[in-house]
């Protein structure tokens, strides 16, 4: 379809500069698949002012370029100057295969995908999932269209928080609960600390927001917790050796049970270099930003400053150094975008977070255009996951530990399993559940714009109608079905041929598969893609039910039974690419 649409864009193109003359016609033209029809192009409006000419003249130039190719039935102007083209239907059953043929715009280029990054010592609670299901996804399809991707899990293991981590081990630490759960005891010890912390702070006649901000400078009348917390932080970093093996600790228990939780998601990264590994490049990267005139000092401090001017908007300052000398998590990705680019040269940098951390990115982004990094550096942000209670912080304790609610997504997934199929033996209702479960917390996350806030609810999610995981694994079950039971009759798939116009709408539909994955690639929305998979798995509806399979003559039914097997590998691909397993029955 890609090869095509490019073949009608520069013959359309080369049409426009013979007739009109090459000023302000580029090389090619946009064709794109429309709900209106097959291929559609809207260049003759766009080019319309700059020629001088009604759009409409441009659109007839365009349709006479294009009629005469060999893939064209009709092309046609319609309404302002569109031009609708549709196509053979010989031409689009001799395709059929180019469904799975995903080019490899990636091919050359390395991508550092920066995603999942949970704060150690604290449990993954379920606003990361979203950022972890993301970049996995992202990861999957990007190395699909043949990017080198290098995923990295920018662990928050560093930073003022340990000073308090450890003043809450020596006061707080239950042994026993510990032994049990030993994250769940830090994030206990962690939250009360915070909260005797700011009771501390009112008592002092703090301001409420400044009580809850960490990089707040010292008040003149400081806390005791908060001192006690500082000089554990000053000797940790200063390499003391009771410290920094409590806070290596603190990092295995988490990394242990975070990768219990990546295993279960069936999520890997190649790198897991997190903010304690740049701890050593930090004091350079200062410097080399005062050196550069990037930062300067302020009141102690070191700053980056932004204006409209130089920057294209005026943000408020980027602390990089605070006066008593401690870095910051911005400092930290100074120092790993610098590292990144050094390590792998790459063409593009993601990064996967939710949207409160859109000010940072910017600021970290303006930072990165006056070093002259050459990379395209994206903030792939998402909308904060909202459950009917209310959104998530782990300060507040009010955490639904990741774990709960994947155990709470297979048990209702079993339900469901059941509901299906009281006939499939017990331990492929475990499979299924498990499958269709994690499915449908990952698609829930993946089928709405990430930009947009997600509430989550159960019904939703496990719903076998409309655009959710169980639709579309049932969708892949019943077409394996389907093959199954004709396999029986000894037919096997043969060439396509003739199309009935729901066969037509099947084949259109498939070939549309490479365009949706290269948009997310590009775009890094991976809901397109499950828009997608949505839109092929009612085509198929609606052609298997207007159209028999089984029970249609030979040939049609070989040809048929290629078509089902075509869509059953589009959906089956399409899903992995979203990190979403499949079965073969349900
Ligand atoms: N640890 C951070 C958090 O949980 C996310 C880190 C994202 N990556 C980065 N390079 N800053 O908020």
């Amino acid at each position: 379809m890609h090869a095509l649409l490019e073949e009608l864009g520069s013959a359309a193109a080369a049409a426009l500069v013979q007739s009109f003359g090459a000023e302000g016609i580029p090389a090619s033209v946009v064709f794109e698949p429309s709900p209106r029809a097959d291929a559609q192009c809207n260049a003759a409006m766009q080019l319309a002012k700059a020629l001088k000419r009604p759009p409409r003249d441009l659109a007839a130039a365009i349709v006479a370029a294009v009629a005469s190719h060999p893939a064209v039935a009709k092309a046609e102007v319609a309404g302002a100057g569109f031009v609708n083209v549709t196509l053979r239907d010989a031409w689009l059953a001799a395709h059929v295969d180019d469904a799975l043929a995903l080019r490899p715009v990636g091919a050359g280029q390395t991508v550092v995908l920066d995603y999942s990054s949970p704060n150690v010592a604290k449990p993954m609670h379920i606003g990361h999932i979203r950022s972890t299901i993301l970049g996995e996804a992202m990861k999957r399809v990007m190395r699909a269209v043949g990017y080198t991707v290098v995923s990295d899990n920018h662990l928050g293991d560093w930073g003022t928080q340990f000073g308090k981590l450890i003043v809450a081990w020596h006061r707080y630490l239950d042994g026993a609960a510990y032994e049990r759960d030993p994250v769940g005891e830090l994030l206990r010890i962690y939250v009360k600390y915070s909260e005797d912390e700011r009771a501390q702070k009112l008592a002092l006649g703090a301001p409420a927001k400044e009580a809850d901000d960490d990089d707040a400078p010292l008040p003149a009348q400081a806390p005791e917790l908060l001192l006690a917390a500082r000089a554990e932080l000053v000797k940790l970093q200063a390499g003391d050796p009771e410290n920094v093996a409590l806070w290596k600790k603190f990092v295995d228990v988490s990394m242990a049970e975070f990768d219990r939780t990546y295993q279960r998601l069936g999520v890997s990264f190649d790198e897991v270099l997190g903010e304690s590994f740049y701890n050593d490049m930090l004091a350079a990267t200062v410097d080399e930003l005062l050196a550069k005139g990037i930062a300067e000092h302020s009141q102690g401090a070191v700053v980056v400053t932004f204006t409209k001017e130089r920057d294209g908007e005026a943000m408020p300052p980027m602390l990089v150094r605070k006066a008593d000398g401690g870095f910051l998590y911005g400092t930290s990705d100074i120092a790993a975008m610098r590292y990144r680019m050094g390590r792998w040269s790459p063409a593009r940098i993601l990064i996967v977070t939710d949207e409160r951390q859109q000010l940072h990115f910017r600021q970290l982004f303006a930072v990165a255009r006056r070093l002259g990094v050459p990379a395209k550096l994206e903030h792939v942000w998402f909308g904060l996951m909202r459950l009917p209670e209310g959104t998530f912080s782990t300060r507040d304790g009010n955490v639904i530990a990741l774990e709960s609610l994947l155990d709470e997504a297979e048990q209702r997934a079993e339900a469901v399993a059941r509901s299906l199929n009281a006939d499939l033996p017990a331990s492929e209702v475990r499979e299924v559940a498990r499958v269709v479960g994690l499915g449908s917390v990952k698609y829930n996350d993946l089928s709405k714009d990430r930009t947009t806030l997600v509430t989550f609810t159960w019904d939703k999610a496990l719903s076998l109608q409309g655009n959710t995981a169980p639709y579309l694994q049932y969708a892949y079950a019943r077409i394996r079905s389907i093959q199954r039971k004709v396999a029986e009759l000894g037919a096997t798939p043969g060439p396509v041929g003739a199309l009935e116009p729901a066969e037509r709408a099947l084949v259109l539909a498939l070939l549309k598969f490479p365009l949706a994955v290269e948009d997310v690639a590009r775009t890094a929305r991976p809901h397109a893609l499950c828009d997608y998979l949505y839109e092929l798995a009612g085509a198929f509806s609606t052609f298997y039910n207007e159209l028999p399979v089984k029970d249609a003559e030979p040939g049609v039914r070989a040809a048929r039974l290629t078509l089902c097997e075509r869509v059953a590998t589009v959906l089956r691909r399409g899903l992995d690419l979203l990190g979403i397993e499949v079965v073969e029955r349900m």
